[in-house]
């Protein structure tokens, strides 16, 4: 069964007619490490934005994690992971690194209830899986794009969701923060939760097959399965073709 299920989906973003996705048909399963690549503007993070119903679905059917994201897109969120692509946080943004991880919690705590023993070990784990320890107590605001960046990772992995979209997540890192963070990204896939990067950086993908979609003006032009190494040339070969 998948679990990001799309069929004939347009979006529009709040006062636009015009469609930025247009007739977008994509099933994502368990386990898939799926890739979206092709040229700026392409739609991209508009579709990461359409699964989780941050944009308004306005034809077709959206299911995701057994939710119909036009109407239970609250619910939707709580069980999806998102590293956006752009954030910023103004250097006075009072939260500490381990109170913005620990809201990745919130979503799973009903109303008014206190987070729980389990609640604080899931961000302690997330910290240390991305290796943040030494920013548990500075405030995020405070913190370099790179650091901000590896803080939102662990937010979502606390969260423990059941797919994870992560929008051109290694920009703002070095080299080792991003093989590190592909070997979390990979450790995700083994256990079963799917991850959706929108990306650029084809080289360092881990030695599985990729699950390949390239876009274009709001249409997926490529969605294919494919060994990582030959995921570079395909997107570029597909992007030419335009
Ligand atoms: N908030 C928004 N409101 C209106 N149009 C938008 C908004 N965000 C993006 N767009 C438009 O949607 C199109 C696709 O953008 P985007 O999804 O960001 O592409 P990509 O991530 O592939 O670069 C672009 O033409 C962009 O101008
Ligand atoms: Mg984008």
């Amino acid at each position: 069964m998948s679990i990001i299920e799309l069929e004939g989906i347009y979006t529009a973003y709040e006062g636009d007619d015009k469609p930025i996705i247009r007739d977008l048909t994509l099933n994502i399963g368990r386990g898939e490490y799926v890739v979206i690549g092709g040229p700026n503007s392409a739609g991209k993070t508009t579709l990461l934005e359409s699964i989780n119903g941050l944009v308004k679905i306005t034809h077709g059917r959206a299911n995701v994690c057994g939710f119909d994201v036009r109407r239970s897109g609250h619910d939707v969120r709580k069980k999806v992971g998102y590293v956006v692509q752009n954030f910023y946080f103004d250097p006075f943004t009072p939260f500490t690194t381990q109170q913005v991880v620990m809201m990745g919690r919130y979503g799973r705590l009903g109303l008014l209830k206190r987070p729980l023993e389990e609640d604080y070990k899931a961000a302690e784990r997330a910290i240390r899986l991305v290796g943040i320890e030494d920013l548990a107590q500075k405030t995020i605001g405070t913190l370099s794009g790179g650091q901000q960046q590896k803080v939102m990772i662990a937010h979502n992995l606390a969260k423990e969701p059941e797919v994870m979209l992560l929008d051109e997540p290694f920009s703002n890192l070095d080299f080792s923060a991003r093989e590190y963070l592909q070997a979390i990204l990979l450790d995700l896939v083994k256990g079963g939760t799917p991850i959706v990067i929108v990306s650029h950086a084809f080289d360092g993908l881990p030695d599985i097959r990729i699950h390949l979609v390239v876009m274009n003006e709001g249409r997926i032009t490529k969605d294919i399965c494919c060994p990582a190494q030959a995921v570079e040339d395909i997107v570029r070969k597909s992007s030419l073709k335009q």
